[in-house]
């Protein structure tokens, strides 16, 4: 199916019908009946950080939702909207320039442009391209980065860590962490990677999906999206999926695996996926905020203290990764890993 150009080779063919290596199981596909009313996910708003009440809301939306949208959050509008322009920029390019990021062209496996998720384990492939750009310093992302989207990538991840960082102290309180020191600044924040997704328009967007369900494996991920919609969150301990709708300048943050494990199960690493849109192209830009791939995450000693039973065992943060990137999506069994 794919020669190279991605999905979005496919969606500029103009095809009718949805190729046969798209279409999804049943149980898979996203039909409109779960569409349900879309206010749920809480919004906060940052103004009156560091108000103890900002704090609490913070730490209840990742315990009861593991997903929140935040606003007055001080990453300026004009950062949010070059990096979405320039995510359109690079995915606008000709096929051979996108090329030389891929998989068998990218002189680094820190840069990688791909369709799909994991295609060879996949018995449906997703309708997506993406570009994912693991973080090791400046002077590599000048290397090796697509300059077409390079400096405004950088930019984002740069003006979100101060936020990054308020939201892991607000929650690192919650869970009796008064401080973050060096160990506890890797377990956190130790990695991070910015992937630029790219959903064009789809023929019978019903019987595929943009990303299948899965959870994060970061500790938290700060995710851009534009005005289209389609995200859709799986409300805890329920089968209900609720729509995260598009707020002009707010960033929808969702905890990821990683600090569900040092949480002990506390803060939830909540199910997500993404519909294909018949009508729209969208994009969206996560940044994921990880342990270092060298660290050994495990519930943290402040929250098993008080004779809390772990939950999980302790393992090698690159090895959890590595199982998850073997796989397809499949919800949430990622973290069965570490059980
Ligand atoms: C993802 O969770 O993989 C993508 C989220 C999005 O595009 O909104
Ligand atoms: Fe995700």
């Amino acid at each position: 199916v794919d020669k190279g150009h991605g999905v979005k080779g496919l969606a500029d063919l103009g095809l009718q019908t949805l190729p046969k290596q798209y279409i999804q199981p049943p149980e898979e596909q996203i039909t409109n009946s779960i569409v349900i009313p879309d206010d749920a996910i809480p919004v906060i708003d940052l103004s009156k950080w560091p108000n103890p009440e900002v704090a609490n809301a913070i730490c209840n939306a990742a315990e009861k939702w593991g997903f929140f949208q935040i606003v007055n959050h001080g990453v300026p509008m004009q950062v949010l909207e070059n990096v979405k322009e320039a995510t359109r920029r690079f995915f606008a390019q000709p096929a051979e320039e996108k090329n030389k990021h891929s998989k068998d062209n990218s002189p680094s496996n820190n840069v990688r442009y791909g369709t799909s998720f994991t295609p060879k384990a996949e018995k449906a492939l997703e309708w997506k391209d993406f570009l994912s750009l693991f973080y090791v310093s400046d002077d590599e992302a000048a290397a090796l980065w697509p300059s077409a989207c390079r400096n405004e990538a950088i930019k984002f991840m740069k003006e979100s860590e101060v936020v990054i960082r308020r939201l892991l102290e607000a929650l690192m309180k919650g869970l009796n962490v008064e401080e973050i020191d060096q160990e506890k600044e890797s377990l956190l924040m130790g990695s991070k990677r910015i992937n630029l997704n790219y959903y064009p328009m789809c023929p019978e967007p019903e019987l595929t999906v943009g990303v299948g369900r899965h959870s994060d494996v970061s500790t938290l991920t700060i995710l851009l999206q534009d005005d289209i919609g389609g995200l859709y969150v799986k409300k805890l301990d329920s089968n209900e999926w609720v729509h995260v709708p598009p707020i002009d300048g707010a960033i929808v943050i969702n905890v990821g695996d990683a600090l569900q494990i040092l949480s002990n199960g506390r803060y939830k690493s909540i199910e997500h996926r993404v519909i294909a849109n018949g009508l729209k192209n969208r994009i969206s830009v996560p940044i994921f905020v990880n342990p270092k791939p060298s660290d050994v995450i495990g519930p943290l000693p402040e929250v098993l203290k008080n004779g809390e039973e772990p939950i999980y065992k302790q393992v090698l943060y690159s090895d959890y990764v590595k199982h998850f990137f073997r796989k397809a999506h499949d919800g949430k069994e990622t973290v069965d890993f570490a059980k």
